[in-house]
């Protein structure tokens, strides 16, 4: 059966961290493996903006060997009303796998229903796996290990990475706190189902209001825009006492280090002294997308 990585809990905490194995494989070795040999082509589909996940697929999908076909929704037939299901249908003859950033997550899990090839979450409203297989691997380089490790994301708890720092670092055994107004606070489904894998790998999950329990002692913090693309014009005053700054930073372990899957906005959600600072690992971050990505999808077609 074709998998789909759709959310972060698609892979089984083994899975994951045989993926994590193959982007450290794929960082020493940017040609270590073409599975996309041929070319064969994958649809790289955006119906929002993008700047890492674009280049970052467009650029892994050539050194797999393949060829990445970049499609703006607005472009194509798929913005003008042709159903989810008869785009899958039509994909799936000419492409080897769907690579797709859209809104709602039933639109994705739409696409995985109607096609025979592997769909890749490229980022929906509530998910942003691939951002975080790319945050994972950075922790692992830093801290030498997942298992165990604390992470503390701050700011906006109900948005996609939230929502995958849940799931995946729950699957990789970690300890995640989200530090979020209590009016905002993450989806509850993933929640349960965070402290359901949490229990089986021995990590934890930790919803606060308090920003300050939040990062005490904490080896990894984690904040990210306050506007999530499509809530323009948002209010944001809620989330200003989880800015992640000098201050919040110093509650941390010494050696704590910084990720921000970027784009950042200085002196909202990060501080430009943390996001600029040394303790901040967020272009390490930004270059492992690559690595994951290719590690992800060589997985997902050899399986
Ligand atoms: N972090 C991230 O997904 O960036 P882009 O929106 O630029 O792809
Ligand atoms: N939460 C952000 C992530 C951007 C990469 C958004 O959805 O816009």
């Amino acid at each position: 059966m074709v998998r789909h990585f759709l959310r972060d809990d698609d892979l089984t905490p083994a899975e994951q961290a045989e993926v994590l194995d193959l982007a450290a494989e794929f960082k020493r070795d940017r040609f270590a493996r073409r599975p996309l040999e041929g070319p064969r082509s994958v649809a790289v589909l955006f119906d929002k903006p993008s700047t890492r996940t674009r280049v970052s697929f467009a650029v892994g999908i050539a050194e797999l060997g393949g060829h990445a076909l970049i499609v703006d929704a607005a472009g194509s037939q798929l913005g003008r009303g042709e159903t989810i299901a008869d785009t899958a249908r039509v994909l799936e003859r000419q492409v080897s796998a769907i690579v797709w950033r859209t809104s709602g997550q039933e639109r994705i899990e739409e696409m995985a229903d109607g096609t025979a090839v592997p769909v890749v979450n490229a980022l929906t409203d509530l998910f942003h796996p691939c951002q975080v297989l790319a945050d994972l691997q950075t922790i692992r380089e830093v801290k030498g290990a997942l298992s165990g490790v604390t992470l503390a994301y701050f700011g906006d708890g109900a948005n996609n990475m939230a929502h995958s720092y849940l799931l995946g670092g729950a699957t990789a055994g970690m300890h995640v706190r989200i530090a979020a107004p209590a009016q905002l606070p993450p989806d509850a489904a993933v929640v349960e189902r965070a402290a359901e894998i949490a229990a089986a790998t021995g990590g934890s999950v930790t919803v606060t209001a308090d920003a300050e329990r939040a990062a005490a002692g904490a080896d990894v913090l984690a904040t990210d825009t306050w506007v999530s693309m499509g809530q323009e014009g948002k209010d944001t005053s809620l989330y200003e006492p989880y800015a992640v700054d000098e201050a919040l930073l110093a509650k941390a372990a010494p050696d704590a280090c910084v990720l921000h899957c970027l784009p950042a906005y200085r002196g909202k959600e990060i501080s430009a002294a943390v996001l600029d600072g040394p303790q901040s690992v967020v272009w390490d971050e930004a270059e492992n997308r690559l690595h994951a990505q290719k590690a992800l999808l060589t997985w997902l077609l050899e399986h």
